[in-house]
Formats: structure tokens, sequence, C-alpha cells
């Protein structure tokens, strides 16, 4: 595999980067995930923009352009044959010696890899997964597509070793989204509902794309929070990901969802998404 690293493509053993980054020391950088299907980006740019966004929001210079990055991702595509799967991209404030505020003239590290992956056909979308609700420990810029995500690895964690394939992050007896989704159920009144975005999640990519590609239609997602109790007590409940798409959830905590089974909704909104991905 052939990885990007600061301006060279170089064999994914071979690429380095210091000790002394500051992504490795203090976590100071920005990721995205954007997937690959067909060999071609999926809904890249909104994933653009939201590096965008978040690069602005910790006053982090890009050190290429988007159209740069898009280029880079496109050719790392190409030197690996992916053809599904996700490209991963981060950038850090770069490399100096530790002291908590930013460097002066430090330039932005920059990487950018594959990895193989079938998110059309698999196991968890069709049969769905299993979540384990946890508190939601993390920080209060959720927006921020930060790298630092131990909350995640250790609610990711807590969940595969109860059997789970997600977990689900509860604050106020509210739950706010997966480890690394976006949660939707669909309620007794035929519903489908989503948390609006705000500070306390990250605004999904794929979120965004399923809630245009329903309302032109006519199907409604209705925004707002709900607690664990309701998506419970749900028909059905799914999530959402650039490197899942959309996968039914089918026990939460252990409890079935509606019949246990993936939901028709979460089935027509995932064929929905595939076609709008391809
Ligand atoms: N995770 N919420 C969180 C906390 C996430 O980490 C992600 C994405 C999402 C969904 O966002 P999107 O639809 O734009 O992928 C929601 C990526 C895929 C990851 O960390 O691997």
């Amino acid at each position: 595999r052939i990885a990007y690293v600061n301006g060279e493509f170089v064999p994914l053993d071979e690429a380095r980067i210091s000790i002394l980054d500051r992504g490795f020391l203090f976590a100071d950088g920005i990721y995205e995930v954007s997937a690959v299907l067909d060999g071609k980006l999926v809904d890249n740019e909104a994933h653009l923009v939201r590096l965008a966004r978040s690069v602005g929001e910790i006053a982090l210079p890009l050190p290429e352009t988007l159209e740069r990055i898009e280029e880079i991702q496109k050719e790392l595509i190409a030197r690996n044959d992916l053809v599904e799967g996700v490209v991963y991209l981060q950038v850090t404030r770069g490399a100096a010696d530790r002291d908590f505020a930013f460097p002066k003239g430090v330039k932005p590290t920059l990487v950018i890899f594959t990895q193989v992956k079938n998110i059309v056909d698999s196991p968890a979308a069709r049969n769905g997964i299993a979540v384990k609700t946890l508190p939601d420990i993390r920080w209060a810029r959720r927006d921020i597509k930060s790298v630092a995500l131990l909350a995640q690895v250790l609610a990711k964690q807590a969940a595969a070793e109860a059997g789970c394939q997600e977990a689900w992050m509860v604050e106020d007896g509210l739950i706010t989204e997966g480890g690394s989704s976006t949660v939707f159920i669909v309620t007794r009144n035929d519903v489908i509902v989503t948390r609006p975005n705000s500070n306390a999640i990250l605004p999904g990519c794929t979120r965004k794309a399923l809630i245009a590609l329903a309302e032109e239609r006519q199907i409604r997602i209705e925004e707002r929070a709900f607690s664990v109790e309701e998506a419970r007590a749900a028909k059905e409940a799914f999530i959402t990901s650039a490197s899942s798409f959309l996968q039914p959830v089918v026990t939460i905590d252990g409890a079935p969802v509606g019949d246990g089974k993936p939901g028709p909704v979460a089935k027509r909104l995932r064929e929905i998404y595939i076609d709008f991905a391809r």
C-alpha cells in the first residue's frame, strides 16, 4: 500500500512522522474519513467542507488546498487499486518542541492513506448490529472532527467486550451519537428522528446527505433529541457513517428493537443512500 506523507507518496511501512508531532503528543489535529465505492470517492465535497470548518475552529492552517487534497486522495485510490473502502486523512499542527501553545513557523503535517472495506456487502448491513449505551464523557466541542478519540476508543472497546458493534453515548438521558456514527430511530408513529446538529455531536456528512435524499422523496426526518427509553421502544433504529453508510440496529443493551430484525425503513434508506453513492 502507498500512503501520502507531507508531499510524498511512500510505501505505508516506510511512512514516518516525528515523535514530536503535535498530533501524537496533544491530539492537536483534525481528521476525515471518506468512503470509496467502485473506485470513486463518495460525497467527498461534504467531507472537505467539514475539514475546512474543523481546521478553522482550531486555527490550524491547511498545508494544501482542498483541490490538491482531493487530487492526492484520488491518486492514492488509483495507486492502491482501491475499489471499495475508505480514504483516511489527518492534518496536525506539525512537529515542534513540546509546549502547549501553538508553535511558530511550523508546517502542518498531512497524512493520507487508504483502507479496504466491504461497505455495501457486509454482515452488519445484512443482519443489523447490536449497540451498547454508555455515558458520553467527551469534551464540549464534538462538532470538531478532532483526532482526540480516547473516549470513543474506550466506549467502543466496552461495546466490543459486550459483544456489540457500536457504542451509543448518552448525556442527560439523551443519546448524543454513536462512537463513530450518527443515530436515528423510527418511532411508533413512523417518524424518523435524529438529533439536531450542535456542539454536542459531529455534523455527519452521511446524515446530511440522507436527510436531503429523504426529503426529495417526501420522507420526513425530524430533528430532535431522544432518550434511551424512546430508542428502546422504537420500531426501528439505525446508524449512519461514511465508513458504513447505514446499518440497522437490532438490539440496544441486549433488548431487541422492534422485532429484532432490520426494518423496512432502514432497508429502504440504505438502498437510497447506496444509489446516491454510486
Ligand atoms: N466517524 N459521529 C462521530 C462521533 C463520528 O466519528 C462519525 C464518523 C460520525 C458520522 O459522520 P460521517 O457520516 O460524516 O462519517 C458521527 C468516522 C467514519 C470514523 O471515525 O471512522
